[in-house]
């Protein structure tokens, strides 16, 4: 039976009295690569903030590796595993790039820097460097290197590309190609720019007004130019 890291089950989820996701229902396999797609406003900064205890739940359960987590704070889903990359890169502009990742460690040793070094070559170059000089991309991987330091077993990516060009996302989603393989740590892609967060994934599932609309794998959904073009309004973008 393969083991499930997340299963969000049949959850109603909002913030407040609102209800923004209806009951969905979705299961993330361990060591699996999901990409969540949608368009704008659809619900799925709300699922990754539902999963990571940052949202109000109404109905239904979140479970992390069978155990229930859905009356668990923010913090104690950190403790128990979850890593969270918000979609605002909240790095420490005023703190050098060593400096921010030690603001990782969670009391564990300095020398634990060097597993982020390893994953991430460019950032061992610019450690000396303040948050504020790195490239969008470079502040990416600082964020990401950051939570991996927490050894979270899901890792939630909320749309990572956001702002930056083509030659960039490519970059980056090979260092988090590596880094996945490396960790095999469960990864949950919240993406817009969906060439890049089906090829990187191996799972996919769209999210319209809250729901789960459809899921595939994500080779599959890249050859549904109809559905791309209907749910998230483009035909891919590997031509854009
Ligand atoms: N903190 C909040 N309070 C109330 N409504 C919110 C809040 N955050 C988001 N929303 C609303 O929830 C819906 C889904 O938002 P969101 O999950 O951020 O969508 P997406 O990430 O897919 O763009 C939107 O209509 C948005 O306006
Ligand atoms: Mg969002």
């Amino acid at each position: 039976m393969t083991i499930q890291a997340i299963h969000v089950d049949k959850v109603t989820a909002g913030f407040g009295p609102v209800n923004i996701l209806h009951e969905v229902d979705l299961q993330f396999p361990a060591g699996g690569r999901i990409a969540v797609i949608g368009r704008n406003g659809v619900g799925k900064t709300t699922l990754l903030k539902a999963i990571m205890g940052l949202a109000d739940i109404h109905s239904g359960r979140i479970r992390l590796f069978g155990q229930d987590i859905t009356r668990l704070s923010a913090r104690e889903r950190a403790h128990a595993g979850i890593g969270y990359v918000p979609q605002t890169r909240d790095i420490f502009p005023s703190l050098t790039v060593e400096e921010n990742l030690v603001t990782g460690l969670k009391g564990r040793p300095r020398s634990d820097i060097a597993e982020a070094y390893d994953m991430f070559p460019r950032l061992a170059e610019r450690r000396r460097n303040g948050g504020a000089q790195l490239s969008g991309g470079e502040q990416q991987m600082l964020t990401v290197a950051r939570t991996l330091l927490g050894k979270p077993r899901v890792l939630l990516l909320d749309e990572p590309l956001e702002g930056l060009a083509p030659i960039i996302c490519h970059e980056l989603m090979r260092t988090f190609d590596t880094m996945a393989r490396a960790t095999g740590v469960t990864v949950v892609l919240v993406e817009q720019k969906v060439d890049d967060a089906l090829r990187f994934t191996t799972d996919a599932v769209v999210l319209e007004r809250g729901e789960v609309v459809y899921r595939s794998d994500s080779g599959e959904l890249a050859q549904r130019q109809d559905l791309l073009e209907r749910y998230v309004g483009v035909a891919g973008d590997a031509h854009a």
